[in-house]
C-alpha cells in the first residue's frame, strides 16, 4: 500500500479515539499533528495534551495507530498544549468541530524577550518585608553602575514603586506604545501611574494577566540589561501570569530574619521552581542595625530567617540589608537610599547586593518553557 493510503488509515484509526473530556475524537479536536508514514510503515506524530486531558489518551492513540495493518512502529511526541493547544479545533482533518463549548484557552507559552536583558522577579512570602524597597534600590544601584535597567511594578494591589521613585505622571502613548517613565536612571511602569487608587481585591486571573501582558509587550522598554519585576507577596495570579508571559531568568526572594515560619517564602520559591524558574538567591532585609553614633553592628533579631531559607532551598544568601532609621521617609521623598545616602549602612549593603546579583545572573539563561506532558 502507498504511504499516503496507510497515512489515511492511521488517521482514520486515530479518529476513532474519543477524548472523554469533551466527547470529540482526537483528530477533529486537533490533538494529533504532523502525521508521517515512511515506506517501511513507521508512523510518527505529535500528540497535544492539555493539563485536563487524561494521560491514558496518549497510550490509546499509540495503540490505535499501531493496530493498523502495515504499520511497523509508532513514534509519538507528546507535548503540552501550551502554545500549541486546541486552537485548531476543527483539526487538520478539516472536519467541522462538534458543537461542544470551546475548551478553555491553553496557557500561553512564555516568550523569550532578549531585549529586556536578564528578567528577574522579586518576590516574598508576605508583605511588608521590604520587597519594594529592595526592588527599587536594586534597580537604582544597577543603573548607577552603568547598566540599562527597568523596573516593572506588578504589585497591582499595592503599587508603591511610583512613590519610591517620586514618579507619578501619566505615561504617554507614542506610536501605539506606552512610554515608560524614568527616574534615577531606571525605566518604570506601574499601575499606580494609570489608576488613582489601589486595585480592588477582586482583580484576578484574566485581568491581571492582561495588565501584565500589556506592561511587558506594549511598553517601549527599549534595549535593557536588567528587567526587574516587583511582584505582590505570595503565590497568586501575578506570579503565574508573569511566568506564562515571559521567560524569566530567575527569582529573588526577600525575607526578614525574624520570619519564624519560613513557610510562606518557601512556598513562593517552590512555585517558581515548579514552573522551571530558578531561585537566584535570598535577600534578608532588616537584618541588623548599625548604631549611627558608635557604628557598632547589633543583630537585633537572632532568628536568621534568611540563611535558614537559603539553606533549605540550597541557594545563596545574596545579601543582608540592615535596618535603617529614616528609610521610610527617604522612600516617601522618592529617593532610593542607594541614590540619596549611598554610603549609609543600608546604602552600601544594597549596592553590594546589586553587584552580587549582577555576578550571579551573568551566565543565566532564561527558563525553558515546560513542554512535557504533566504526570
Ligand atoms: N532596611 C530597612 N530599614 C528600614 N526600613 C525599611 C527597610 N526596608 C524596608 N523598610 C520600610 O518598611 C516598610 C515596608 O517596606 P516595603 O518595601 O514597602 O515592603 P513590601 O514591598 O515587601 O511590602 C516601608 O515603610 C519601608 O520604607
Ligand atoms: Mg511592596
Amino acid at each position: 500500500m502507498s504511504t499516503t493510503g496507510l497515512k489515511a488509515q492511521v488517521e482514520q484509526a486515530l479518529a476513532a479515539v474519543i477524548n472523554p473530556r469533551h466527547g470529540r475524537d482526537i483528530m477533529s479536536a486537533g490533538m494529533v499533528r504532523e502525521v508521517t508514514v515512511d515506506p517501511s510503515g513507521a508512523v510518527t506524530f505529535t500528540f497535544v495534551l492539555t493539563r485536563e486531558d487524561p494521560g491514558s489518551l496518549a497510550r490509546q492513540a499509540r495503540k490505535a495507530a499501531a493496530a493498523v495493518p502495515g504499520v511497523s512502529g509508532v513514534q509519538m511526541k507528546v507535548v503540552d498544549s501550551a502554545g500549541a493547544g486546541e486552537r485548531q479545533a476543527s483539526g487538520p482533518s478539516g472536519r467541522p468541530a462538534a458543537p461542544t463549548p470551546p475548551p478553555p484557552p491553553p496557557p500561553p507559552t512564555p516568550d523569550e524577550m532578549p531585549s529586556l536583558g536578564k528578567v528577574l522577579a522579586i518576590s516574598s512570602g508576605k508583605g511588608g518585608v521590604g520587597k519594594s524597597t529592595v526592588s527599587a534600590n536594586l534597580a537604582a544601584a544597577l543603573a548607577r553602575d552603568g547598566h540599562r535597567v527597568a523596573l516593572m511594578d506588578a504589585d497591582i494591589y499595592g503599587p508603591n514603586i511610583p512613590r519610591m521613585f517620586g514618579a507619578n505622571a501619566k505615561p504617554e502613548v507614542q506610536g501605539g506604545k506606552i512610554q515608560p517613565l524614568e527616574a534615577h536612571g531606571v525605566k518604570l511602569m506601574s499601575l499606580g501611574f494609570i489608576v488613582e487608587r489601589d486595585a480592588p481585591a477582586i482583580w484576578r486571573g484574566p485581568i491581571i494577566m492582561k495588565i501584565i501582558t500589556q506592561f511587558l509587550k506594549d511598553v517601549a522598554w527599549g534595549e535593557l540589561d536588567y528587567f526587574l519585576v516587583d511582584l505582590p507577596p505570595g503565590t497568586g495570579d501575578a506570579q503565574l501570569s508573569l511566568t506564562q508571559i515571559v521567560r524569566l531568568h530567575g527569582a529573588i526572594i526577600v525575607t526578614t530574619p525574624q520570619e519564624m515560619a519560613v513557610g510562606d517564602s518557601l512556598r513562593g520559591a517552590k512555585m517558581f521552581e515548579r514552573v522551571g524558574v530558578g531561585v537566584v538567591g535570598i535577600v534578608e532585609n532588616m537584618s541588623y542595625f548599625v548604631c549611627p553614633d558608635c557604628h557598632a553592628r547589633s543583630d537585633i533579631f537572632l532568628a536568621g530567617g534568611g540563611s535558614r531559607l537559603a539553606a533549605e532551598l540550597g541557594v545563596p544568601l545574596l545579601g543582608q540589608i540592615p535596618l535603617q532609621a529614616g528609610m521610610a521617609e527617604l522612600a516617601d521623598r522618592g529617593e532610593p537610599i542607594v541614590v540619596s545616602q549611598p554610603e549609609s549602612p543600608a546604602g552600601m549593603a544594597l549596592r553590594e547586593l546589586a553587584r552580587t546579583v549582577a555576578a550571579r545572573t551573568a551566565g543565566l539563561a532564561p527558563a525553558l518553557p515546560i513542554t512535557a506532558a504533566p504526570r
